[in-house]
């Protein structure tokens, strides 16, 4: 059972698993929020391994229903709010599906398994986010740091983290978590500065770079993020946490200059033509410097390491977005915003 697959990563993860494992039966439940989209599975329609609910995770009964009806014994949590400058505006829907959301599927996948733990796994994706922010001269995040989260999005993911943990002490349910630094590639949501610079650039708009552009980000092409998942879902300890990191820390002015570079060059347009459109406007409140991962624990114990250079990864991810315009276009539509008003108004 995958919750959250609709989304960015998680549909990722899925088709990923789905084209893997053909004898394995593929649940998604997801709740279709704004940031979830059937288009990004489309290309599984019609496949026996897989099959789409449309579910929240804060709904006990309906998950309680999908883990009977599928007999599911591992779960990947993906399902969540995802974009911190959302959570400012809106903390409590953070605080919904991120803590109560997770606890939920917690609780429920508790009820079911019971004590026939054999085979069993609840596998829960988080961020890096959950340990803060690095100064430009510490070392990386590594499992040992400590959390202190600074932004809504952050607090409730470390919740949820503390709750994962909570249940593999005290229930003796096989856990695994897995902290990763900033995904970027196809499907994400076009709130994320790389998607909604691209977007920008295309449409002659101002890019809006928070500050001074100088936070610093640690990229992963999401690609690699759903071969690590993979990974440790088979062959994690239960109990462990793993770090996942591309390697890669760039500030987010250079990140937005490599876009102008490549998606101007695609484009067909002169070199530099669009540098005018980067506008610095009034930073994030709470904005985290700095992210950093040591993932040298899952390089060690299970030989995972990143493989796409992001000079690759993001000449990749540009051309993606300009060849699916109608996915973008769908996307940003009206349709999509009023979906998620009224899901604020009926909480
Ligand atoms: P996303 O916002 O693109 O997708 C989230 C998905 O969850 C959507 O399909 C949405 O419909 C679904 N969802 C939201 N609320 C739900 C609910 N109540 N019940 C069921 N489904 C619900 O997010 P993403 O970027 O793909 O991130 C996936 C996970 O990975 C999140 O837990 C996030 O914290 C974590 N993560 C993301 C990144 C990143 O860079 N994007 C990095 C590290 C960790
Ligand atoms: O580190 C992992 C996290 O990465 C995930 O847990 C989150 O789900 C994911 O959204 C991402 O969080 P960030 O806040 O780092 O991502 P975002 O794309 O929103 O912003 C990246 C950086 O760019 C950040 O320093 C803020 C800045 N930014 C962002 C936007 C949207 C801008 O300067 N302008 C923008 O318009």
């Amino acid at each position: 059972m995958v919750t959250g697959g609709a989304g960015f990563i998680g549909s990722h993860v899925v088709k990923l698993l789905a084209g893997k494992y053909p004898a394995s039966k593929i649940v998604v439940f997801d709740a279709l929020t704004y940031a979830g989209n059937l288009a990004n599975l489309q290309e599984l329609d019609g496949l026996d391994n897989y099959v789409f609910v449309k579910g929240d995770i804060t709904d006990v009964d309906s998950v309680r229903r999908v883990l009977e009806e599928y007999g599911v014994d591992t779960i990947l949590n993906l399902a969540a709010e995802s974009h911190v400058d959302r959570s400012i505006t809106d903390p409590l829907i953070f605080a919904r599906t991120n803590v109560m959301g997770i606890l939920t599927l917690l609780h429920a996948a508790r009820e079911y398994w019971g004590d026939q733990l054999e085979g069993k796994l609840f596998y829960h994706i988080s961020t890096d986010e959950v340990y803060g922010s690095l100064g430009f001269e510490d070392g990386p995040f590594t499992e040992q740091t400590p959390y202190s989260p600074r932004s809504p999005y952050s607090a409730s993911k470390a919740s949820s983290d503390h709750f994962v943990r909570a249940f593999g002490e005290t229930y003796g349910m096989p856990i695994i978590i897995s902290n990763c630094s900033n995904n970027y590639g196809p499907y994400q949501f076009p709130e994320k500065l790389i998607p909604l610079t691209v977007n920008n650039i295309r449409n002659g708009k101002p890019i809006p770079v928070y500050g001074k552009g100088e936070n610093v980000r640690d990229w992963l092409y999401v690609g690699d993020h759903a071969r690590a998942i993979d990974l440790i879902m088979n062959h994690g300890t239960p109990g462990e946490t793993y770090n996942i990191g591309g390697d890669c820390e760039i500030s987010n002015i250079e990140v937005v200059k490599t876009l102008i570079e490549i998606t101007d060059r695609l484009l067909g347009r002169p070199e530099g033509a669009s540098a005018d459109l980067i506008t610095f406007v009034k930073d994030r409140s709470g904005h985290d410097l700095r992210y950093a991962i040591d993932h040298s624990k899952l390089t060690r114990e299970l030989g995972w390491r990143p493989a796409t250079a992001f000079r690759d990864g993001i000449e990749h991810t540009v051309k993606w977005y300009l060849e699916n315009s109608a996915w973008l276009k769908g996307v940003t539509s009206g349709e999509y915003l009023d979906y998620y008003t009224k899901m604020y108004a009926s909480r």
